[in-house]
């Protein structure tokens, strides 16, 4: 792993802004970007998903349904499970859909603002995205990174679509595949992740995603993935893991997870999703929340939706 010998690693925790700051203002929506790029974090995540016409959306499912206005506008391609899928539109079609927020509880001006169809509320591409966030950083001492995610990569595959090559192909034409590059490429599915690394030719940062076996259509063994051999598998591609956070400490006892402690002595980064005010697990606040994670478990950064709220800057 020479190669590998200079991705950035830091000590201050780093700041992921989970889908843009997507607590406030429609994810992944170039305007969440903006706002998480003012709230001055590390990385800005990007969910990444492929177009009838091969273009890497920003979009964190594979159908439009829950963020967009596509129900109403193109009833007609509908498929027979009931939804609508990205894989199914030209991004020219993409474009003209309205993007609405996930979070019931964001501001209603937000909302009313999405509805009347701001060209801020759209649908963004990887490319625009790597642009935006390239403009926004020239001239500033701090550069802020590029945190994209592989989504469902067997998925595509059915659809005839090849969306870690697409990724590796996007980062290479903007001159960001090489391991000084401040991106960390991220993928739940670890059959793709050894894929990125040892045949699609990625040389940036690599995260391998863990979560819980019955969330539905699991992309990995997670629980082996947890394990000293399934670390040591990891670590043998990647900078790091993307845990869910309960996975790294035991609220009953407040220990830090033996999972937790073998990552560390694998050299693996550990990043968590998604460290929101309002998901820390029952008979802890969102202060001891932070504490188990900076103090204890030593996290090396988190994702979260309210980037602002996170007391650990
Ligand atoms: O990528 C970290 C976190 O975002 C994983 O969960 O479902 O929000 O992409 P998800
Ligand atoms: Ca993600």
């Amino acid at each position: 792993l020479g190669l590998l010998g200079s991705v950035q690693t830091v000590a201050d925790p780093q700041i992921i802004a989970h889908r843009g700051a997507s607590g406030y203002l429609p994810e992944h929506t170039l305007a969440a970007v903006i706002l998480a790029h003012g709230m001055d974090v590390d990385y800005i995540e990007q969910d990444l998903v492929v177009s009838k016409d091969d273009q890497l959306l920003v979009l964190h499912d594979i159908y439009l349904d829950h963020v967009t206005d596509v129900a109403t506008r193109f009833p007609q391609r509908k498929r027979a499970d009931g939804r609508f899928y990205a894989v199914d539109f030209t991004l020219a079609e993409l474009k003209t859909l309205r993007v609405t927020s996930r979070h019931a509880e964001q501001p209603r001006q937000v909302e009313l603002t999405a509805r009347q169809g701001g060209e801020m509320f759209r649908i963004s591409t990887f490319a625009e995205q790597i642009a935006l966030i390239s403009q926004l950083n020239q001239g500033r001492g701090k550069q802020i990174g590029f945190y994209p995610e592989v989504k469902q990569a067997a998925w595509h595959r059915k659809q005839g679509k090849d969306i870690s090559k697409l990724v590796v192909s996007a980062l290479t034409e903007a001159g960001l595949n090489h391991p000084d590059a401040k991106v960390m490429v991220q993928c739940f599915d670890f059959a793709e992740t050894q894929r990125l690394r040892n045949q699609l030719g990625l040389k940036t940062g690599l995260v391998q995603l863990i979560g819980e076996s019955d969330w539905g259509n699991p992309e990995s063994d997670y629980a082996w993935l947890q394990s000293d051999p399934g670390l040591q598998a990891i670590a043998k591609v990647a900078q790091g893991i993307g845990p869910w956070h309960r996975q790294l400490y035991q609220v009953e006892n407040g220990q830090v997870s033996a999972f937790a402690r073998m990552a560390k002595q694998h050299g693996l980064l550990i990043h968590p999703y998604t460290v929101n005010f309002d998901d820390a697990p029952q008979g802890m606040n969102f202060e001891q929340l932070q504490h188990m994670l900076f103090e204890k478990v030593k996290v090396d950064g988190v994702f979260t939706d309210y980037p602002d709220r996170i007391s650990n800057r």
